[in-house]
């Protein structure tokens, strides 16, 4: 494949990842980044430096304009903006932090859908309809859309990006135009910094419920990603690949 990847969420964590992996195995040519505040990659071997555009993925007039921006269409999809305010727990206070409070405010728990569901539907909104036969799309969902978990409005949303993935897949199969997911375990990004920030309680956790004893990486991530919007995916669409190590095994 060649051309432009459009990469959600990239500026840093797996999303950079994500950039870097589409690149170095030549999915595509060039990438630009939509994410909060605007600025660029450093170069990554002999790609030039990658754009990020000032973007609010949950505000479609800021999607429009960043893609304006852009102005090409992509190749390549990757709806990976999301997370959100799972931080409070740093302070020891878990139920100061709606997002693990089971009776939590509809307003914190729309935040949640909107960051991690609809965001993707507002970004193929206002870019899918462009897309030629052949592009890729692949939203990043969560292990905690396939199980339940602690993470109330988050797993649900992470759950509906799921669903929504396959029914998007089945709607544009058609225009041979394919869209996947991918389902992460657990990985220190800064997500996972805010929520656990001493090594050690992280570092038992990890031991506690991975079945393969370890986290995973970014990089982890990105490989499954850039195979899903390769030509060596050519034939896959509507699929959920977890990369876990073996945790929803459990
Ligand atoms: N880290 C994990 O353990 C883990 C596990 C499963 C799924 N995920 C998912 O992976 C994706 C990336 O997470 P991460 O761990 O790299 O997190 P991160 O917080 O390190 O990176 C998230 C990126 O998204 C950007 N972003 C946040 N809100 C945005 C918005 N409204 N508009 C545009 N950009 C926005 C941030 O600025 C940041 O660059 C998320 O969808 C997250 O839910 C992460």
């Amino acid at each position: 494949m060649s051309g432009l990847a459009i990469v959600t969420g990239g500026a840093r964590g797996i999303g950079e990842a994500i950039v870097r992996a589409l690149l170095e195995q030549g999915v595509v040519e060039r990438v630009a980044v939509f994410d909060l505040a605007a600025g660029s990659l450093a170069a990554f071997g002999a790609f030039p430096a990658t754009p990020i555009y000032a973007c609010d993925v949950t505000d479609e007039a800021s999607v429009r304009a960043a893609y304006a921006a852009v102005g090409e269409v992509p190749t390549v999809l990757v709806n990976n903006a999301g997370g959100g305010r799972l931080d409070r727990v740093a302070d020891g206070a878990e139920g100061e932090n709606d997002a693990f409070d089971p009776f939590g405010s509809a307003e914190s728990f729309r935040e949640m859908v909107d960051l991690n569901l609809t965001s993707a539907h507002v970004v193929t909104r206002v870019i899918g309809p462009e897309l030629v036969a052949g592009s890729a799309i692949c939203n990043t969902a969560s292990i905690a859309g396939l199980m339940p978990n602690s993470l109330f409005s988050y797993g649900a949303a992470k759950a509906g990006l799921i669903h929504w993935t396959k029914a998007m897949a089945k709607a544009l199969a058609p225009t041979s135009i394919r869209v996947n997911a991918v389902a992460p375990g657990i990985i220190r990004t800064q997500l996972w910094e805010a929520m656990q920030p001493s090594q050690d309680a992280y570092d038992v956790m990890i031991k506690e419920i991975m079945p393969m004893q370890q986290d995973q990486t970014p990089e982890n991530i990105a490989d499954a990603v850039a195979f899903l919007c390769s030509d060596r995916a050519s034939q896959i669409t509507g699929e959920v690949i977890r990369i876990d190590g073996g945790l929803t095994l459990r």
